[in-house]
């Protein structure tokens, strides 16, 4: 150091606030100057059997610009975000998601913030911190897997995802259970109370999985929902990990089955998710047939629902894996463009519904709270008109009269179980659009959706029905009320988002 270097040193005075700013700066221009690029390690909640949730992040940097992938057990996906200062954000690839899965903030050489809504910390990765790579276990040879006899309508019931997710606990099932006596929900023909995602424990040293602490005894609760002349439903994965991470199916499909069988369960919902590591998606209807097999092979008689979001034409081949029912598509959110967005994309799969076998679009979202009334109507007579299954998500304990109004139709809950298993299809007209479901009786059900955001005129046609024989007598469903055709025509109006729903008998 040289006197010049000291006189300068000793001279240069600026005032406090001047000095904070200029600390801050440089302290800004090092953290961002600290490249992202390698791998971190993340570590986030602690599930509810006691694991905690664990990831690897891949970040390669470019400027502002970042790409790379996320991994956990049995899951990796292409990642693609950006680096703004100290915060960065992330979208899985190909997930179409509006909003970043991840956003986080580099923190003293750690990333700090949420992955999918849970807090996470991570910091550079060591070779301690890699995942195991997980064998890929043949795929069995096709063959057909006899029919169950179940589900010779579309299933009805509840299911715990759509409301509780990971908060749904053994106390919730056996209040749900009472409530659907109470309400009338199982005289409406609700009877399958299921448990979706967040039960599993961990397996013991034989491979036995055992339920968490929010399921003390699973035999007993199954014993508790039969009491009330219920079924219970469960949740699994072919894969490694369910979609909320927890131990699923993987290299243990039969021990699974028999353990399901044990407890008493009467409908397996067998989610993809991180099947999707393991497998290629070319190998969905044998793995899918694997578990068809092996639920078969227990002799007892379990409803199978495959949650595969609509991949690999599952409609063509669902059946012959003894599959009673399965996703067309995505997950459902409580709002009126994702119902709508469900159903259309249920449209193409129309010839494959029939008795023991249907095209699910996802539970019900009535009574949840974010659409209106009249959507909510819209909603459950275009799950009615193709022949869905119904299975509400909301809570049954604290019905409102409207959700009950509307769940516990019978008029329109009989249009989706009527015993010929039609799934209608829609015929658009402007704002309008014309479901037609034939029924067992030789008469129809129709359905006109009003997508416009005022009142519309509507007017159902005879001749549009498809009937062999004239009108004998017809009824609006949502009125409760007998209506006249007058010169082979009925009309009246329909709120925005509202439908008209009429059930047209010949005899
Ligand atoms: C997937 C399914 C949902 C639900 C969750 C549970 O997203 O499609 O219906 O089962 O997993 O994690």
């Amino acid at each position: 150091m040289n006197s010049d270097q000291r006189s300068i040193g000793f001279n240069f005075r600026l005032p406090t606030k001047c000095w904070l700013l200029l600390c801050l700066a440089l302290f800004t221009a090092c953290a961002s100057a600290q490249s992202l690029s390698g791998r971190w390690a993340a570590t986030g909640k602690t599930l509810d059997n006691g694991e905690t949730q664990r990831s690897l992040l891949e970040i390669k940097q470019d400027g502002n610009k970042l790409t790379g992938s996320i991994q956990s057990l049995g899951f990796s996906n292409d990642v693609e975000g950006t680096v703004h200062g100290t915060h960065l954000e992330f979208f899985g690839v190909g997930w179409n998601d509006k909003k970043p899965f991840l956003v986080a903030d580099l923190v003293n050489g750690e990333l700090r913030g949420t992955m999918w809504g849970d807090a996470f910390v991570a910091h550079p990765a060591t070779d301690a911190d890699a995942f195991p790579k997980l064998p890929h276990v043949a795929p069995p040879a096709l063959h057909k897997v006899p029919y169950n006899g179940l589900a010779a309508t579309p299933p009805m019931g509840w299911n715990s995802w759509n409301l509780f997710e990971d908060k749904v606990t053994d106390q919730v099932v056996r209040t749900m259970a009472d409530a659907m006596v109470s309400s009338g929900m199982k005289d409406a023909g609700y009877v399958y109370v299921n448990i979706d995602d967040t039960w599993e424990g961990t397996r013991d040293a034989n491979g036995v999985l055992r339920s968490n602490s929010k399921f003390p005894d699973m035999k007993a609760l199954a014993d508790y929902v039969h009491s009330k002349g219920l079924k219970l439903g469960i949740y699994s994965s072919p894969g490694p990990r369910t979609c909320a991470g927890y131990p699923a199916t993987y290299m243990h499909e039969k021990q699974d089955a028999e353990l399901f069988a044990g407890w008493g369960i009467d409908y397996l919902k067998y989610d993809w998710c991180s099947a999707s590591s393991i497998y290629k998606n070319d190998d969905l209807q044998p793995i899918y047939q694997l578990m068809g097999e092996a639920l078969e092979s227990t002799g007892r008689p379990m409803v199978f629902s495959l949650c595969e979001y609509g991949m690999g034409d599952v409609e063509k081949w669902g059946a012959d894996v003894g599959g009673n029912l399965w996703r067309t598509t995505g997950d459902i959110r409580d709002d009126w463009d994702s119902m709508i967005d469900n159903i259309h994309r249920q449209v193409k799969t129309a010839p494959f519904a029939g008795p023991g076998h249907w095209n699910d679009p996802d539970m019900l979202e009535i009574g949840n709270g974010h659409m209106s009334t009249d959507e909510y109507r819209t909603h459950m007579s275009l799950w009615a008109l193709t022949a869905a299954p119904l299975l509400a998500g909301n809570d049954i304990r604290t019905m409102s009269d409207d959700t009950k109004s509307i769940l516990l139709n019978k008029e329109v809950i009989a249009v989706d179980q009527d015993p010929a298993g039609k799934q209608a299809s829609p015929v658009k007209d402007g704002n309008l659009e014309r479901w037609t479901k034939a029924l067992a009786d030789g008469g129809v059900a129709v359905g006109v959706v009003n997508y416009g955001t005022t009142p519309a005129a509507v007017t159902i046609s005879e001749k549009d029905l498809g009937i062999a024989a004239p009108i004998a007598s017809a009824r609006d469903l949502w009125a409760h009320k007998d209506i006249q055709f007058k010169k082979g025509a009925y009309s009246t109006t329909v709120p925005a988002h509202g439908v008209l729903l009429v059930r047209v008998r010949i005899r």
